[in-house]
């Protein structure tokens, strides 16, 4: 049993097929899932259908059971890998999307990180649930994460004086912060010459994701981090060590795939963008829902259009502090 389970990932990627083994008395029993999965998951198709129940759902795509989602409630922070081309940035949009479409900014704000300077995500700093502008340098990012990190610290204080008043249930109604970073390479190592304050940044903004990743979880506050470079030197160890689940899209080799799964199932996957495996509680394979940027821009308008912003140039400071009050000032249920 255990060594047909060390390799089921492998066969599975190998028969394409999905494989469920148990033990029933005297015998190994494997049911072999054959469905095809689907080329391409449209976005409206997948979020018009039938959903699971969970407090803070996204819908990853389609595997050979059917529609695959992840609660951020019970897995808060995600790693998302994969080569070049295969699909990060999109899951990314339409993650986002359609978290954005089903909570209200009272509920969920976001803080996003794109070092590559793309358009990607340029439209949900926009929205009214944007902390801040996309952060597209360094210097920005490491705002962004230093005022995440000084609203984790009043979360956490705030927890720690309810837990001394005798409060049993933790202080709720703050909303939910996604933190997003795409290319989290650009941020941890990337090549910044001899500017030593850069430098410094760079470091203190690396040790402020592992901080949001190792304490954000027990206070609303969830990460999410792309990379093309899976190593540790991208990823550091303690880094990747707290973010629960991930989504593996095609990577070239296998040491790859094993830095990110612990299998080589990454690298045997069909070469075909959204393909992707999903591993948190289970592995399973799926093709990733498709949201195209002028989906994303459609839908965000049509349900936020008047409380959409056009970019700020000013500081991130002043606009996090327009937009975040207090966590005191919040009530209400989560
Ligand atoms: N889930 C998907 N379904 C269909 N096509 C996709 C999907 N994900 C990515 N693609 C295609 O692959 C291209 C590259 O995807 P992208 O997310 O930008 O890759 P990455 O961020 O990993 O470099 C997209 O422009 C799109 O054409
Ligand atoms: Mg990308």
């Amino acid at each position: 049993m255990a060594g047909v389970l060390a390799r089921q990932s492998s066969l599975e990627a190998r028969c394409d097929c999905a494989l469920r083994c148990w033990e029933e008395p005297g015998s190994l029993v494997t049911e072999v899932l054959r469905h095809r999965i689907a080329e391409e998951v449209p976005y409206r198709a997948f979020y018009s259908g039938p959903r699971p129940h969970g407090r803070c759902l996204v819908g990853l795509g389609r595997g050979r059971r059917g529609s695959l989602w992840v609660d951020l409630d019970s897995c808060p922070h995600l790693l998302v890998g994969g080569m070049t081309g295969q699909g990060k940035s999109v899951f990314l949009r339409q993650a986002l999307t359609f978290l954005c479409c089903d909570h209200p900014p009272e509920r969920l704000r976001l803080a996003l990180i794109d070092l590559k300077g793309g358009v990607e995500l340029a439209h949900f700093g926009m929205l009214p649930h944007a902390l801040c502008p996309v952060a597209d340098t360094v210097a920005a990012a490491g705002e962004t994460l230093s005022r995440v990190r000084e609203e984790l610290d009043r979360r956490l204080s705030q927890v720690r004086r309810s837990v001394e008043a005798g409060d049993s249930a933790a202080p709720a109604g703050w909303p939910r912060i996604l933190v997003v970073v795409d290319e989290v390479a650009e941020l941890t190592v990337r090549d910044l010459g001899d500017d030593r304050a850069a430098r410094a940044a760079q470091q203190a903004a690396t040790g402020r994701l592992c901080e949001i990743a190792r304490l954000g979880r027990s206070v609303d506050i969830h990460l999410v981090c792309c990379t093309q470079r899976p190593d540790a030197e991208a990823v550091p160890g303690q880094l990747k060590a707290n973010l629960d689940g991930t989504v593996a899209f095609r990577v070239r080799a296998a040491v790859n795939s094993f830095i990110l799964l612990d299998s080589d199932r990454a690298s045997l996957l069909p070469p075909h963008p959204g393909r992707a495996v999903f591993a948190h509680e289970t592995v399973e394979e799926f093709q990733a829902v498709d949201c195209s940027v002028e989906e994303s821009r459609d839908l965000l308008l049509a349900r936020w259009g008047s409380g959409m912003v056009s970019p700020t140039t000013g500081p991130v400071s002043q606009w996090w502090e327009n937009t975040c009050p207090p966590s005191d000032e919040l009530s209400g249920p989560s």
